[in-house]
Order: C-alpha cells, then sequence, then structure tokens
C-alpha cells in the first residue's frame, strides 16, 4: 500500500502500511522538512487533524478513518462480543468526526464506514470479523480517493479546455492548499489545473498565499514547484490587481461543503475571491468530490463555520513562531467562508460538471440522482 501511494502521488502523504503501521506527512512543517507523525489510534488521528498537521477536506476524511483501522489492527485483545465491537468503533467514529467541524467528507466517512459495521454485525458473530470489515473498507476509502481526484481533474480540464478558451493556453489562480497534500493523492482543484498542465495548455498557476495558516505559500506552492508547473505566489490581497491586470483566465477553488444549492464553504478568502472574479467577468469554478456535498442543507446559511485559535493571526507559523500583532486586540479568525452559488460558474466533480442552467443556484440534488442511475 505504501508503495503503491508513492508512486501515485510522488511524495507520499499516508504512509499506510496494512494497519501495521501509518504515519501522516507533517503539513506544518513543509515546505521546509519532509517528516511524518506516527499514527497509532483514533486519539493521534484526532490530534493530527485539530492540529492541522493533516489538513484538507478528503485528506482529514481518510486520516480519519486510517487511524482507526491501525488502532484495531494493533489491539492486542479484545474480549467484547460482536455489539462492543459495533459499540467501539461507532463511538470512536463520533469521537473522531468531532476534531474538525465544517469539512462534510469527514462526517460522511463516518456515516458510510458506520454503515459498513452494521451490514458486517448483520452476519458476523464474532468482533474480529467486525473490525476486519472495517479495515477493509478504510483501505478503499484511502485508495479510492485517488482516482476520484484524477477523474476530477480530467473533467475539468477537458471542461476548460474547450468552454474557455479553445486557441490560447489558461492561467488559472487558485486558493488555499487542494492538491495532493490535501487529499490522498493529485488533488481537486489543484488536480484540475495538474491536468490542464499535462495537456500542455497551462499558461501559468497562480497561488494565493492563504492567511492565515499559509497553506498556498507553504503546500500549494511546494506541490508546483515540485511538478515543474509555472506559478507565482500572490498575496491575498494582489488578487484583484491580478484580475483587473487581465492575467487570470479562471479561478478554481476547493471545497469543504456544499449546500444543495451549489453554496460553498472553503477556505477563509474564497467569498473574496470570487466576488472579484465576478467584477472582473472571470468564470469561477469550485473543484470537488461528490462526498463535499451535504445534500441536507438547503443552504450555505447552515453551515458551521470553524473559529480558530487567535494565535494563528497573532503569530507567525500558524501561531508556533514569533508575535506579529499588538498585544490586547481581539481578534476574529473563521477557517473558512460560503461563497454564494450566484458566485459560482460550475461545480466540477468526479461525475462531471454541474451547472446552474440559468438560475442563481445548483440543484445539486437532481445531478447526483442523474449520475447514480
Ligand atoms: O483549513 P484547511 O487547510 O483544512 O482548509 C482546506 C481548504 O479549505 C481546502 O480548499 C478544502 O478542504 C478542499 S481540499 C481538496
Amino acid at each position: 500500500m505504501w508503495e503503491w501511494i508513492a508512486q501515485e502521488t510522488q511524495y507520499c502523504i499516508f504512509a499506510y502500511n496494512l494497519g501495521r503501521t501509518y504515519s501522516a506527512l507533517k503539513n506544518r512543517k513543509l515546505p521546509l522538512e519532509t517528516t511524518y507523525v506516527d499514527i497509532r489510534n483514533a486519539t493521534d488521528g484526532w490530534s493530527a487533524i485539530r492540529d492541522m498537521v493533516v489538513r484538507g477536506a478528503p485528506a482529514i476524511a481518510i486520516a480519519a478513518a486510517l487511524s482507526l483501522a491501525v488502532e484495531v489492527s494493533n489491539l492486542e485483545a479484545f474480549e467484547g462480543t460482536s455489539d462492543d465491537a459495533v459499540s467501539f468503533l461507532n463511538k470512536k467514529l463520533e469521537y473522531l468526526v468531532s476534531s474538525r467541524p465544517t469539512a462534510v467528507n469527514l462526517s460522511d466517512a463516518a456515516m458510510k464506514l458506520k454503515e459498513v459495521i452494521s451490514n458486517a454485525a448483520a452476519t458476523a458473530s464474532e468482533a474480529q470479523s467486525i473490525f476486519q470489515a472495517y479495515i477493509e473498507a478504510a483501505e478503499i476509502m484511502l485508495r479510492d480517493d485517488v482516482a476520484c481526484n484524477k477523474a476530477i481533474g480530467s473533467y475539468g480540464a477537458s471542461f476548460l479546455c474547450h468552454q474557455l478558451k479553445n486557441s490560447k493556453s489558461l492561467s488559472i489562480l487558485t486558493h488555499c492548499n487542494t492538491g495532493s497534500l490535501a487529499t490522498a493523492g493529485y488533488g481537486t482543484a489543484l488536480g484540475v489545473i495538474r491536468a490542464v498542465h499535462a495537456e500542455g495548455l497551462l499558461e501559468r498557476a497562480y497561488c494565493t498565499e492563504t492567511r492565515p495558516f499559509n497553506q498556498g505559500s507553504r503546500l500549494t506552492a511546494f506541490e508546483l514547484v515540485h511538478d515543474n508547473i509555472p506559478a507565482t505566489l500572490v498575496a491575498d490581497s494582489a488578487a484583484a490587481a491580478l484580475m483587473r491586470e487581465g492575467r487570470v483566465d479562471a479561478v478554481i477553488v476547493g471545497a469543504d461543503r456544499v449546500a444543495a444549492n451549489g453554496d460553498t464553504a472553503n477556505k477563509i478568502g474564497t467569498y473574496s475571491l470570487a466576488l472579484c472574479a465576478m467584477n472582473h467577468n472571470i468564470p469561477f469554478y469550485v473543484a470537488a468530490p461528490l462526498t463535499s456535498v451535504d445534500l441536507s442543507l438547503s443552504s450555505g446559511q447552515e453551515i458551521v463555520i470553524e473559529e480558530r485559535s487567535q494565535k494563528e493571526l497573532t503569530h507567525t507559523r500558524g501561531g508556533l513562531g514569533e508575535q506579529v500583532a499588538a498585544s490586547g486586540v481581539s481578534v476574529w479568525n473563521p477557517a473558512f467562508d460560503v461563497t454564494p452559488a450566484n458566485l459560482i460558474s460550475g461545480i466540477i466533480t468526479e461525475k462531471g460538471l454541474v451547472t446552474k442552467m440559468n438560475s442563481d443556484a445548483f440543484k445539486i440534488k437532481d445531478f447526483v440522482e442523474k449520475v447514480s442511475k
């Protein structure tokens, strides 16, 4: 499994060895150090997600699933019944979901894993069989994510290349990090950029710094340089000027939770980029797997936005470095914002592009029903 992931994504995000050992690449140390944290159980997984050692909506879902897989794989002895195994796994999953609230991929993964557990319990009389079913399901999630991202990349690239500019290469602005480091590999919005580049049609990728945690300057810039993709880093506050100079053909971002009408929660600053793009007549796309869609929410107003520590804003290096803000100032540090559907030109998924059909909102439920037939 380790070799498979390393081969697919150039650098290994999850070094997972069939339930025996599991380490995650420390996002907080990049780009200066490539080091791993050992994750032995759900408690380690919870902390890695909460402290943003692993971050990005798809990555945190997989990180959580694998942390529990490795815990049950390495259980010395489990004396309980199959019912005890079910309640053990379900409680751990609920605990893992509590690590970060906004990305729906985590709760979606937990819900699907609970279904696997319940189905296994219907036929198994021993706890071990339920644990085994859980481990296999978690491993499938890890494997499926890369394939899903490649499908997003391929749909996104063919759509952009045909619809936007037939004759010219594209310059694309992206925000935060949505690449191999935010998924099991390849990425969503950054996956589309990778695919456009692979087609020979990318002029340049612009990545925002993404204050206050700097996922853009630390992680997206790292991935773009690693893959030799022509790239320019800009301060978040330079994006409007860049658009006004005519240097951006499209904006593509990821998503943490997409409501049924297409309103999209993503890294703080996404909403400002969408407003700027609208003002400059630049198409603004969201690239996300269908696991990022929350059909239970009719609009983005219902999305819970995570607020993070003041220190991430007042100190450098995500709160670990030196103080840069005046002591005593009050701080508001939301990790995400919601971009309303009317500012979004299309949503690129692994099943194709969701469009609005001359309306202000998307009908994602209809799309999901159509593609699941
Ligand atoms: O706080 P983070 O770094 O987890 O936020 C990440 C983002 O907002 C990403 O754009 C989103 O999760 C999509 S990752 C494919």
